[in-house]
């Protein structure tokens, strides 16, 4: 079985797993031997790559001139961000297969560890007890939700919400619906033509999902501007789509019908580390540098340098910014999805926040991936297999897209 580009999909291949479009409807079944009028349903759809019987051409060439020297320097990269996973686990198994392949193939895949250990320690002073009073629940001064927050939480929140609706949202913000366009027009979404208004945008991917999108980036927005030496903002970016588009694939292995909060919750899933750089850069290089020093992660660093991490410090401004709680829940608990009212959608946000780190899809800083609640996971009956299709599939439609908040 292997994963094809649709543009190198010829007649006559057949089907290894069934295709769906980004609503998860069924569009070709498994065993489908693939013909024009099939090629043409995948490229309408905007399905970017499917699996197939055999492997792909070019395979097997591959693996026989792989570099000794660079597959050792690869696998022990790959090694310390799966450490505190276990690999034994037929799921994470199989995504540390594909990260290897992945960050061989890609050798600038993310690995901030260096970048914290030498740049972050010297600038960075851990004082736990001013940190803890800086950063506490009481202390957290959180600034107000831009307007336009507040009137696209009002058109997810209707029903009877038109395109025309989001449309006059949306075009208030010139540079908002720029970027929105621009997401949409991309491989993330992989339509064949352009569209070029809001109102089609709608029409074609979804009212909720357009919507929910724009919020999305919106809240992204807020922290445009954290500098550069803290953070590295496209790769943050990166990361936050590539956790979007794998928690919609993700939900769509499950049949959920509503992939779109998914793909914003996963958008959103760190927005607790932009709130800490934002506002308290200096503690948040801290925690990166006491992470790096303690090889722990940045999340279990947040915990015992402030008492809060930044999942707690999310929750609060999506209290303030009454951001509807079914994206909430699975940002809140992507650390901790059992303890979540909607387990599954919180550990679809895990498992896609995994793969982000593990194949080094952009970063967020973390030096290896948060712990696994395999529990939650194992729950949701996904075949490991079907993991690995979803990160192939991923990795061609999160392409070269690079966005920028600006
Ligand atoms: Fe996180
Ligand atoms: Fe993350």
């Amino acid at each position: 079985m292997g994963c094809v580009a649709v543009e190198d999909l010829s007649q006559g291949m057949v089907l290894s797993e069934d295709v769906r479009d980004i609503h998860c409807r069924l569009l070709l079944s498994r065993g489908q031997v693939i013909s024009e009028k099939h090629l043409r349903i995948l490229k309408i759809w905007g399905v970017c790559a499917v699996n197939v019987v055999g492997s792909p051409k070019g395979a097997e060439d591959a693996s026989e001139t792989l570099d000794p020297e660079r597959m050792a320097r690869t696998q022990a990269i790959t090694d310390q961000v799966f450490r505190h996973l276990d690999t034994g686990h037929e799921t994470i198994q199989g995504i540390y297969q594909e990260a290897l392949a992945y960050r061989y193939a890609h050798p600038g895949a993310a690995f901030p560890g260096e970048r914290w250990s030498a740049a972050g320690l010297k600038g960075a002073t851990v004082d736990a007890d001013s940190i803890r009073t800086r950063i506490s629940t009481v202390d957290l001064k959180l600034p107000d939700a831009p307007p336009i927050i507040s009137e696209l939480n009002a058109v997810i929140a209707d029903p009877f919400a038109t395109s025309n609706d989001v449309a006059r949202v949306v075009n208030k913000s010139p540079a908002l619906a720029a970027l929105l366009l621009r997401i949409v027009n991309s491989a993330y979404y992989g339509f064949p033509s352009k569209i070029d208004r809001i109102t089609r945008a709608v029409t074609i991917i979804g009212t909720k999902e357009i919507s929910s999108l724009a919020l999305g980036i919106c809240v992204m927005r807020t922290f445009k501007d954290i500098p550069a030496e803290l953070i590295d903002m496209a790769a943050f970016i990166r990361h936050s789509l590539a956790c979007g588009l794998l928690a919609r694939m993700i939900a769509a292995q499950k049949n959920l019908p509503e992939t779109e909060q998914l793909s914003v919750a996963g958008l959103l899933h760190d927005m607790g580390k932009l709130i800490i750089f934002k506002y308290y850069p200096g503690p948040a290089a801290a925690a990166h540098a006491h992470a790096a020093a303690a090889g722990c992660t940045v999340y279990q660093s947040e915990r015992s340098l402030f008492g809060i991490d930044h999942t707690q410090v999310a929750k609060h401004l999506l209290q303030k910014w009454k951001i509807p709680p079914v994206l909430a829940n699975s940002i809140i608990h992507h650390h901790h999805p059992s303890a979540a009212q909607d387990v599954t959608k919180a550990v679809i946000v895990q498992m896609a926040d995994i793969i982000a780190n593990g194949l080094g899809l952009g970063t967020s800083g973390e030096l290896a991936i948060p712990a696994f609640d395999d529990k939650a996971w194992d729950g949701l009956g996904i075949a490991a297999c079907n993991i690995n299709w979803v990160i192939r599939q991923a990795i061609h439609q999160l392409g070269a897209l690079d966005i920028t908040l600006v």
